[in-house]
């Protein structure tokens, strides 16, 4: 007898195989039971009728629990009314672990307990989509960037600096050497890998220890940088607007069924579509103004304000240009002293999923910038070095791959899109 997944029944019509997996559902009449099972790869029925299996089966299902562990052999047959489900005709079924009574019940769980739960919530069907269509985002990423000959160049995660302002920082002793930091991007050091490769990219854990507690903040999350040798800021623009179409693309692909059980609105997801929506950063004060919102001239976005001005729109915006003040160092300004930079806002209140830039390639006006900062010069020596041995034009940019997947899924918090969430509040488990 074959043992199978559940996605590949259907190869197995009237055959008989045997399955392994857990009992997430189950209902007896007392002569018919019918095991809901799970395998990882797909849900389906297992139907028991009593007069048809031996005493011991029978015995099983009886003392059946909720999240059991179990191997079932059947015959596969497709579902009386719905073509595309097929069931198990069980003829055997055994309890492999037999579940305690479990804590995650059919009522509703306030988000608290469930976070608690973390390492048993994560087999609930939605939360299992979410991981599925994180995965999506995650291949179709390294498949694109392949596709445009990027090398994966992996950064460093305990650094000497800071790459993006030093409040946000995790610190420890390191040995001898005095302080060292958990990454909060691996930006500057592919910086360091486009001279010898042209096109890099990281993707990997990065931390913020910012004290921010919105549904938009994790202090540990996933980030994919990317940084392109002679590449102007337009054109990186161009390469993001393409990559995240090329994601949503594979996501309606790949996903459908995860979606559905996410009650994704798919046709949103169509709209993703490059060319994105421009908007300089004084337009988007502009507008904001006209809409409410009380930001000044010269003030950075917040969240509302981020969700106010993707209202009337479900295209994803790029907000360029902004002021050079309350952007990073490294950014190369324009012939107006703006950043050359754009944060990508995606609709649907999922806020900015990436930041990028054009970065200076100066070196006295990039050393000017970072004394200006008091930056440690010691510790970015080697940075400045770039600037030295045939700097070129580059830019780059990270997207958070949790605000990405919670925008693919349609999830508001993006502690749902990380396996174990790491937020001010919350370490375990
Ligand atoms: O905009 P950020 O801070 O940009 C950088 O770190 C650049 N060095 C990237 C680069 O140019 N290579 O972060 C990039 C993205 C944000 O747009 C957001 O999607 C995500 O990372 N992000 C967070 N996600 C979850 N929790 C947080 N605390 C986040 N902070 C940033
Ligand atoms: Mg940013």
């Amino acid at each position: 007898m074959e043992q199978v997944y559940i996605k590949d029944l259907k190869d197995h019509k009237e055959k008989e195989v045997l399955l392994q997996g857990w009992v997430y559902n189950f209902r007896s009449s007392g002569s018919i039971a019918f095991l809901q099972v799970r395998d990882g790869s797909g849900f389906t029925q297992a139907v028991v009728v009593k007069d048809e299996v031996s005493e011991d089966t029978w015995k099983e299902v009886e003392r059946m629990t909720i999240e059991s562990s179990v191997e079932v052999s059947g015959v596969v047959s497709q579902h009386p009314k719905k073509e595309d489900v097929f069931e198990l005709q069980a003829n055997e079924v055994k309890i492999l672990q037999l579940a305690e009574e479990y804590p995650i019940g059919k009522k509703e769980h306030g988000p608290d307990f469930l976070l608690n739960q973390r390492h048993l919530w994560l087999r609930s069907p939605k939360q299992a989509s979410i991981q599925k269509v994180r995965n999506t985002v995650i291949n179709a990423t390294y498949e694109y960037l392949a596709q445009e000959g990027f090398t994966k160049f992996d950064s460093p995660i305990l650094t000497p600096t800071s790459c993006e302002g030093t409040t946000e920082l995790f610190e420890m002793e390191y040995f001898d050497l005095g302080k060292a930091y958990l990454t909060q991007s691996g930006q500057l050091y592919l910086e360091a890998g486009i001279f010898a490769l042209g096109k890099v990219f990281d993707f990997g854990p990065v931390f913020r220890a910012e004290k921010s507690k919105t549904r938009r903040h994790l202090t540990e999350f996933w980030m994919m940088d990317a940084e392109m040798a002679f590449y102007s800021h337009e054109d990186s623009m161009k390469l993001q607007e393409n990559l995240i179409s090329y994601i949503a693309e594979k996501v309606i692909e790949r996903n459908l069924s995860d979606l559905e059980i996410l009650e994704r609105d798919v046709e949103k997801l169509k709209k993703v579509k490059a060319p994105f929506d421009r908007m300089t950063y004084h337009e988007a004060v502009k507008k904001l103004q006209e809409l409410g919102s009380d930001i000044k001239d010269g003030e950075d976005l917040g969240g509302d304000d981020e969700d106010l001005i993707m209202k009337e729109t479900d295209k994803p915006l790029f907000i360029e240009r902004w002021p050079a003040e309350i952007k990073a160092f490294y950014m190369r300004k324009d012939e107006n002293g703006l950043a050359l930079c754009s944060d990508l806002i995606a609709p649907e209140g999922h806020g900015e999923v990436i930041g990028g830039s054009e970065r200076e390639t100066d070196y006295e006006t990039l050393k000017k910038r970072m004394e200006e900062e008091k930056l440690p010069m010691d510790a970015f020596e080697w940075y400045l070095d770039l600037r030295k041995y045939g700097s070129v034009q580059h830019s780059g940019f990270g997207y958070g791959l949790e605000r990405l997947t919670g925008w693919m899924c349609g999830i508001h918090h993006v502690r749902e899109t990380i396996p174990f969430p790491r937020m001010i509040n919350r370490i375990t488990p």
